[in-house]
């Protein structure tokens, strides 16, 4: 088979761990028989850096050109980096947001595994752990508040700020479809999160996913409202499958899930829309304070990798072959920084390696 796959390497540790992931990619063409054609795509930080915008449309037509995106990240330092004292469309963000929006990319998929082998690195206690948890985070990618009309000016010789969160019936009930969809294949559990007991846009929501979920009898759902669900998320995670939600929510809430798992450096992400095309990027951010040092944990992007294989090319077998490489990798003993034992845990048998390393033993155990 032969891939077209748009690569953003974008900002920060960006490079780094997307180069990792190409490297996991060549070998499984190596061993499968595919070929994985690369075409670099400037976003972000480096797109203002060489053109002045942080996404041109020559940029979106090659995203568009391409089966796949494999993206890193992008942004830097929001307090230091100069792209932050230019207007808000024009920071790295932006490029984004405009991608997501351009491609249709509604519906993001964020797992949150625990590793066996990273319980060690698990900020939370073994009773709370108990026999690990997985759950898949849906987050409605292409609505509400990061969308919405917004400005900032002087009201009465006062500075107003103004974001608006719109959601029309048709933006819920599509994620909430791919939602259902999706739990049909898990273990058949929806927790739809909004705060339907103040925002309108959220009983809106309640109300669709209620519709929907007339269609999925078999699939058991709740209701729960976001403040609630970001402490359950530490208080009882085995307790959540598919978690349903906005966009904002779903931000939010993804990164607390990462971290529960042991570190964002470990959350992969997939971004679809109603073709097989989609968007593969680890779910954390640039992490500018360690960019280049060859220390990031390429894993979450190597995990997209392997997403992209099964959604965009339906090509299963290899995308269990990258997984269970990561699991191999894993249980040899071999972690990054982030993922290192934590609260005094014994460091007997582990191996600290950096990113491109990290890289090359999955590659070779693909
Ligand atoms: C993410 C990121 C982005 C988002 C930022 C960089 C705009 O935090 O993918 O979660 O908020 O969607
Ligand atoms: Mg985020």
């Amino acid at each position: 088979m032969i891939c077209k796959i748009g690569v953003i390497a974008g900002d920060g540790i960006g490079p780094e761990i997307v180069a990792e992931a190409q490297k996991v990619l060549d070998a499984v063409g190596e061993k499968y028989g595919h070929v994985f054609e690369y075409t670099d795509i400037l976003m972000g930080g480096c797109s203002i850096d060489a053109v002045g915008v942080p996404l041109t449309d020559e940029a979106v037509a090659a995203a568009k050109a391409s089966d796949a995106v494999l993206m890193g990240s992008i942004g830097g330092n929001t307090q230091t980096s100069p792209w932050y004292k230019l207007p808000p469309n024009l920071r790295p963000e932006a490029g984004l947001l405009k991608i997501r929006k351009e491609l249709n990319l509604f519906a993001n998929l964020r797992p949150a595994y625990l590793y066996e082998e990273l319980k060690a690195a698990c900020p939370l206690r073994d009773d709370i752990i108990g026999d690990g948890f997985d759950m898949m985070i849906m987050r409605e990618l292409t609505g509400g508040l990061y969308f919405g009309d917004r400005y900032t000016k002087e009201v009465n010789g006062c500075l107003t700020a103004c974001d608006t969160l719109v959601y029309t019936e048709e933006e819920i009930r599509r994620i909430a479809v791919r939602g259902f969809d999706i739990a049909m294949k898990r273990r058949k559990k929806v927790t739809s999160v909004d705060k339907a007991n103040v925002l309108d846009s959220s009983r809106l929501w309640r109300k669709v996913v209620e519709e929907v979920a007339k269609d999925y009898p078999e699939v058991t759902y709740e209701h729960m409202l976001v403040d609630n669900c970001a402490m359950q998320l530490v208080k009882n995670p085995a307790q959540f499958d598919v978690i349903l939600t906005e966009n904002m929510f779903g931000d939010i809430l993804s990164d607390e899930a990462s971290m529960v798992t042991g570190s964002i450096g470990m959350l992969s992400s997939a971004s679809l829309n109603d073709t097989k095309f989609g968007l593969y990027e680890p779910s954390g951010g640039s992490a500018p304070d360690i960019a280049g040092l060859g220390i990031a944990n390429p894993i979450a992007t190597i995990l997209s990798a392997a997403m992209m294989l099964r959604y965009t090319f339906d090509l299963d077998k290899e995308a269990d072959a990258v997984e269970d490489a990561v699991k191999q990798v894993l249980k040899e003993g071999y972690r990054t920084g982030d993922i290192m034992p934590q609260n005094g845990e014994s460091t007997e048998k582990i191996v600290k390696v950096g990113t491109a390393e990290m890289g090359s033993l999955i590659a070779e155990r693909v």
